[in-house]
């Protein structure tokens, strides 16, 4: 649009401007009157086109509204389709869209009758002003004070008055539009970009950590996503190499948030979240460091493709060997062997052909052929049965002694793995002992 804009715009000033100006000063020159009758619909021209540029920009708004949430009532709708029909609920969904099509429906009709009838009213306007002109000029034939040929040279002229004039009005609109996709461009372009300048440190602290591994601190850490709105103050963490470290706490109490502080996706207001070799490079966590993390967050990330194609999703050169041993560690060999493609097998929407553990198997797999030093698990194996997420978090240690992994979760199961845990409650984190477990577990 922008471009577009920019190329056509010059030039088809440069034409209208010379084309209004010849024929304004030829027909000044031949009669003044007949200019005055040829531009007499000018004003009406300029005051048309600034209403339905006005009333055009209302309807461009409502019709992004309305795409919009159609493509939302779209991907909920197919997302908790189950959902929608365990409750009955098919009928009021139904009529939602009706109500979303008819909506969309009485804007196009809106919008095409306001465009015709502008086309009508200017057309009209348009011939009225002409016939003018032509009569005019018949009667100053008529008058003889003008020949046969100054007449038609005249409505000609006037014609083309008439024409360029509308034609530089119908400029202004196309310089609004690519004037608001300009302004659109430069917003996401003026978006803070991720810093990179730690990047070689990092690649040099991910080769060291195949021998040492790899620490995560945190240290005297104030957190709060909006001001003074405090996540927790003064939090204190470490996960070592070779180590599990557990996060717990109630719902909502800062679990998630800790881990993508470790992540570098959001910064501490006062104090360090640190990464680095045991004994080596430190560096703090930001976008950089991320390649020595690989995270399975909450919730599902299996996209469409196949199961294979899931997991060179984060490794696009593994071998189909490199896969099976990825997910043998992570307890999905067992079910995946046993589906008649293996793992060519379709994941389909969303993984909806999977179990909820099958699903959380698979993302651990997939994490595990990332073969990051450190992993993080946000509640990934929450859906797992007990036994199994044993066995998982066991392998996991056992496929790298180096690795370190940092797991958020409410069961105890887990806890008995674990080096550490800390507790997330009430804007504070600290560390807990095995009483304090225990009271927790009975709390909640
Ligand atoms: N992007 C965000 N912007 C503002 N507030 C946020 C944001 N993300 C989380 N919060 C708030 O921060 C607090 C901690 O959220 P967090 O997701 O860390 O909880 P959690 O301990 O992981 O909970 P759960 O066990 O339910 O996953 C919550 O009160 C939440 O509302
Ligand atoms: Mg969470």
């Amino acid at each position: 649009m922008v471009a577009n804009t920019i190329l056509t715009f010059l030039p088809n000033v440069v034409t209208t401007v010379i084309s209004f100006g010849g024929a304004f000063i030829i027909v000044v020159q031949n009669d003044p009157w007949m200019a005055l009758i040829a531009l007499m619909g000018a004003p009406i021209s300029f005051l048309t086109s600034r209403y339905s540029a006005r009333k055009m920009r209302d309807f461009q708004r409502e019709n992004q509204n309305v795409a919009s949430d159609r493509t939302v009532f779209d991907q909920e709708t197919f997302q908790n389709m189950q959902f929608i029909k365990a409750f009955g609920m098919v009928e009021r969904v139904t009529e939602k869209f009706h109500k979303i099509q008819d909506e969309s429906v009485r804007i196009a009709l809106d919008q095409n009758k306001f465009q015709q009838t502008m086309t009508i009213a200017t057309s009209l306007v348009g011939q009225a002003v002409g016939y003018a002109c032509y009569g005019f000029a018949a009667f100053r034939l008529w008058q003889r004070q003008i020949s046969y040929g100054t007449m038609t040279m005249f409505v000609s002229m006037a014609g083309s008055l008439r024409g360029s004039f509308s034609g530089i009005l119908g400029l202004l609109p196309m310089v609004i539009r690519s004037g608001i996709s300009a302004e659109r461009i430069m917003e996401i372009t003026s978006l803070p970009r991720d810093s990179m300048e730690d990047k070689e440190e990092a690649e040099e602290i991910r080769r060291e950590s195949r021998r040492k591994g790899v620490f995560v601190e945190m240290e005297d850490v104030d957190f709060a996503y909006e001001e003074e709105k405090w996540v927790y103050r003064d939090a204190r963490f470490q996960a070592r190499p070779g180590e599990i470290v557990a996060l717990i706490g109630p719902s909502g109490q800062g679990k998630t948030t800790t881990l993508n502080l470790l992540l570098g996706l959001y910064h501490p207001q006062r104090g360090q979240v640190r990464v680095g070799n045991p004994g080596g490079r430190m560096l703090r966590a930001s976008s950089s460091t991320r390649c020595l993390f690989s995270y399975i967050p909450q919730g599902n990330t299996l996209f469409t493709g196949t199961i294979a194609d899931n997991m060179r999703m984060v490794k696009p050169e593994a071998t189909d060997e490199e896969i099976r041993s990825a997910l043998e560690a992570a307890c999905a060999w067992e079910f995946v062997e046993r589906l008649e493609k293996g793992m060519d097998t379709e994941v389909r929407e969303r993984g909806n052909r999977f179990s909820e553990g099958q699903k959380q198997r698979l993302s651990i797999a997939r994490a595990l052929l990332a073969d990051a030093p450190v992993m993080i698990l946000d509640e990934a194996t929450s859906a797992l049965d007990v036994a199994t997420e044993r066995r998982v978090l066991r392998r996991i240690i056992r496929r790298e002694p180096h690795r370190t992994v940092i797991v958020a979760a409410h069961r105890p199961s887990v806890f008995s793995m674990c080096s550490r845990i800390y507790k997330v409650q009430e804007g504070h984190m600290a560390e807990v002992t095995e009483e304090e477990v225990e009271e927790f577990l009975q709390a909640f």
